[in-house]
């Protein structure tokens, strides 16, 4: 007899394999050597490339590096000019694909100071993803301050407005070996993009496609964890929906290919017309930071949020019968975008009519206006870096 999702979603994992051990404590800190780039962008230059940022397509003049070896622990702590790694041909990642990244933003506040939202949980994450692809665990204060220490030096590439810092802490195996096991040696570094809004057009409505032909993450797989095997695993589904006409992919469960999970890049959310928000539990799924903030927000203004599962059947019967008034996905990157369409290979169906709903937009702003230092901060989720 076969497992059914909510049993095998239940299950506990196998064991895994114990991480490399790490020559300090969760707690443990290290002083960063800082090292100004000699030749940095000149201002005029940077002005031009902060006019149209877009997503990830230029960056800072530094980078934060901390490097690991099982001698010294986590040792060499320095932010310097952004240059490439001489990495070997042999080196574990290249091979082996054991690396593991984040992403958080910074924001200019009105008073000019600069905003962090929640890297602690960031930090957290990291942890979690390093543990989980058997990989050296970076304390969490070296993260943060590798994070911080980042933005401090290259504050004059945060865009004003409604722009940001994209921050982008990552872990590579840097072991020179051909063999498969934990690599002896690590480097992570922070590398930072000035950027404008996620998907072209804003916030407004975004159409989906379901991929019913390839799945994201199995039980006792990755999906909770932020490596980037799981993103080169779904590029093809992403080129499925683009190739539709779609902006993005969700993707169903593994085991019964019923139950939604979550976008490419994105957590997702119901909104009933009772009120009331429904987003799929955790377990297989990345547990957004965005997500998780988005929870806290609506039941702090008396919002029912369940985390429970929900099927690609069900998504649609409920947008037909008007049970269903508004879809959205979350994350780092584009805050909140309404899900307007979804396509399918058995049919395309509306949200809301295909507009952005008020919910989703509300919920956006509140969010926003935390971040940027406009709105009151009462989870205590900001972290002030200047
Ligand atoms: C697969 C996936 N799900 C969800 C998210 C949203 O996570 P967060 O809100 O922490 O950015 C991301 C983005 O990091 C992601 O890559």
């Amino acid at each position: 007899m076969g497992v059914s999702f909510e049993q095998a979603r239940t299950a506990k994992p196998a064991p895994e394999i114990a991480p490399v051990p790490t020559a300090g404590s969760r707690a443990m800190s290290l002083k960063f050597e800082i090292q100004p780039a000699t030749n940095p962008t000149s201002e005029k230059e940077r002005a031009a490339r902060l006019v149209d940022p877009g997503f990830g397509r230029i960056f800072t003049d530094h980078m934060a590096v901390v490097r690991y070896n099982q001698a010294k622990g986590w040792h060499g702590a320095r932010v310097e000019s952004r240059a490439n790694f001489p990495l070997d041909p042999a080196a574990a990642v290249l091979h082996y694909a054991q690396e593991i990244f984040e992403g958080l933003k910074a924001y200019q506040r009105n008073d000019g100071g600069v905003n962090l939202f929640r890297p602690d949980a960031n930090a957290r994450r990291f942890w979690n993803s390093a543990e989980r692809m058997a990989m050296a665990p970076l304390p969490e204060p070296v993260f943060i301050e590798a994070v911080e220490q980042l933005v401090r030096i290259d504050r004059a590439w945060l865009p004003g407005g409604e722009g940001s810092l994209y921050l982008r802490p990552f872990m590579i195996a840097s072991e020179v070996f051909l063999g498969v096991k934990p690599s002896a040696e690590y480097i992570f570094a922070v590398i930072a993009s000035p950027v404008g809004s996620y998907f072209k057009g804003g916030p407004a409505p975004v159409s989906i496609w379901v991929s019913e032909n390839y799945t994201r993450a199995a039980i006792g797989g990755t999906g909770a964890v932020k490596c980037g095997g799981n993103y080169a695993a779904s590029l093809r589904a992403q080129a499925e929906a683009i190739d539709r006409g779609c902006d993005q992919v969700v993707f169903l469960d593994a085991v019964e290919r019923r139950y939604i999970e979550e976008l490419g890049g994105m957590n997702v959310f119901f909104v009933f017309d009772d009120g009331s928000l429904l987003t799929p539990p955790l377990g297989t799924i990345l547990p957004g930071i965005t997500r998780d903030s988005i929870i806290a927000l609506a039941k702090d203004s008396g919002t029912r949020v369940r985390e429970e599962t929900y099927t690609i059947d069900q998504w649609r019967a409920d947008a037909g019968s008007g049970k269903l008034k508004e879809a959205f996905a979350c994350g780092t990157a584009a805050v909140i975008s309404p899900i307007g369409k979804v396509c399918s290979a058995s049919g395309d169906f509306l949200i809301s009519g295909g507009a952005a709903g008020p919910v989703a937009m509300g919920l956006r702003k509140k969010l926003i206006d935390i971040q940027y230092g406009r709105a009151a901060d009462p989870h205590n989720w900001i972290r002030k870096v200047l």
